[in-house]
């Protein structure tokens, strides 16, 4: 039985073309933990709020649009989910990596 419902997460992914497309473009993501610092999400994201906003990443310092993305690892950030640079004020460490 499946549930016949616009929120189901399958439901775009039933689709083989789509699958393969959305594989592809995850391929291309790559997400770096910085130590004791934040994410660094690289490749082709959108950010998006829980009431569905898509948020622009804060560009460069030296004004031009943010290549990658960096989120807040902390909890610190005035710009959450991004990092701020709180992290080096705040004395956040991420500990150990766990393997997978
Ligand atoms: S990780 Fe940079 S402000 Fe939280």
């Amino acid at each position: 039985m499946h549930l016949k419902s616009t929120r189901c997460f399958a439901g775009p992914f039933r689709n083989a073309s789509r699958r393969r497309r959305y594989i592809a473009l995850m391929t291309q993501v790559i997400i770096t933990t910085k130590a004791n610092g934040p994410l660094i999400v690289e490749g082709p994201v959108r950010i998006v709020t829980p009431d569905g906003r898509e948020l622009t990443p804060p560009a460069r310092k030296d004004g031009k649009p943010a290549e990658v993305v960096v989120l807040c690892r902390c909890g610190g950030s005035q710009t959450k989910p991004f990092c701020d640079g709180t992290h080096k004020r705040n004395g956040f460490q991420d500990g150990q990596v766990t393997p997978g």
